[in-house]
């Protein structure tokens, strides 16, 4: 049976946050055995942004949630759901969306996170164009929000350099019929890389005690020639098959917004799908690897400046830990 691509959800407001601080590959080269010249050549990154003390992830996510409501001309109270895509909540427990819902104003709406890491965004994207499709919500909060830097060795040169502070956010409402909204999300698991990029201690299986803090098992680890490979392959197979069920051709793609994880990813998948760099919206260079952030930020800046124009098809593609990674085309 053939899908029904008549868009059921839209985009209707964005906003993005990150912090004021800016920590330069200068900045890092006095805190680990590093170079600007390394970093900017092996990720593109320059520089990235850190939250202050005593900031915590909802915090960002309530700004950014702020500039999105307004874009759209909504407040606080038209919401009927709110998701978050974290990897760094304020607590274990509750969700930061539950914290976001609270910093909103608001109650009596379902708010929870999703864990899927880079992926996160596109996640609660999909998970909110669902419940518009279905006709149980009408407008529907999706954030990417991420403090990275609280759970980063800072001493470990192999990741500290990547990652950095932001959120992004967008307010889902229902499609007016016009073409313009939500074409297709696509979301996958592959758990076979799982130990690739993992936070080892903290959760359920090992807890943290002071050998694992000192073994630094509770900050982010990573095996970055598996995730790099895995990154070029499925963010590829991930976006042309976005396409070819849409029945889009990479010439119809007027921007991709990709996951800002490494520009050399980024290169080769744009090469591989045939569509030139200049088509991609790129902001790796000043926030580094936001991880579910990243994605909302970067559609926000160019939305922001003009460069995706109302009617652009928009490609998304994002992969981070679990191995998870997902798609999205959306025309705004
Ligand atoms: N500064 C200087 N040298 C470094 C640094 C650094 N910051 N980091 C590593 N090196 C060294 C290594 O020790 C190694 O030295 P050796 O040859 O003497 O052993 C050398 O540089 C090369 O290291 P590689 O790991 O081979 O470097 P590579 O070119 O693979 O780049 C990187 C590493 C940037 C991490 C890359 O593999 C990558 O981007 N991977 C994917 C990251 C990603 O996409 N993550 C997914 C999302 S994250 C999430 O989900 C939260």
């Amino acid at each position: 049976m053939p899908v029904d691509q008549t868009p059921k959800s839209r985009i209707v407001g964005t906003g993005a946050y990150v912090p004021e601080r800016v920590l330069s590959n200068l900045d890092l080269e006095k805190m680990v055995d590093t170079s600007d010249q390394w970093i900017r050549e092996r990720t593109g990154i320059r520089e990235r942004r850190i939250a202050r003390e005593g900031e915590a992830t909802s915090d960002m996510a309530l700004v950014a949630a702020q500039r999105a409501l307004d874009a759209a001309g909504l407040q606080p109270k038209d919401l009927d759901m709110i998701v978050v895509g974290t990897i760094t909540p304020d607590m274990p427990m509750p969700s930061c969306a539950a914290f976001l819902q609270r910093k909103l104003g608001i109650t009596d709406i379902p708010a929870f996170d999703v864990s899927a890491a880079c992926a996160g965004f596109l996640y609660a994207l999909s998970i909110g164009d669902q419940f518009i499709r279905s006709g149980m919500h009408r407008h529907v909060l999706v954030v990417g929000a991420e403090l990275l830097s609280r759970i980063l060795d800072w001493e470990e040169r192999t990741t500290c350099v990547l990652f950095g502070d932001g959120a992004g956010a967008a307010v889902l409402a229902p499609a007016n019929g016009d073409g313009r909204g939500v074409l297709s999300t696509k979301l996958h698991t592959d758990a076979t890389l799982i130990e690739s990029l993992c936070i080892r201690a903290g959760g359920s299986q090992e807890r943290i005690t002071p050998e694992s803090i000192r073994q630094k098992r509770d900050k982010v680890f990573m095996n970055g020639q598996d995730i790099f490979k895995v990154a070029v392959k499925n963010l590829t197979r991930a976006s042309a098959c976005a396409l070819t069920e849409a029945g889009i051709g990479a010439s119809d793609v007027r921007w991709v917004v990709p996951h800002q994880a490494n520009m050399r990813i980024i290169s080769q998948v744009a090469q591989r799908l045939d569509i030139p760099l200049e088509r991609f919206v790129l902001n790796i260079d000043r926030y580094g690897n936001t991880s579910s952030a990243s994605i909302p930020i970067a559609l926000d800046e160019a939305v922001r400046d003009g460069r995706i124009q109302p009617n652009d098809t928009v490609l998304m593609c994002a992969l981070g830990g679990g191995i998870s990674w997902a798609s999205a085309l959306i025309r705004l």
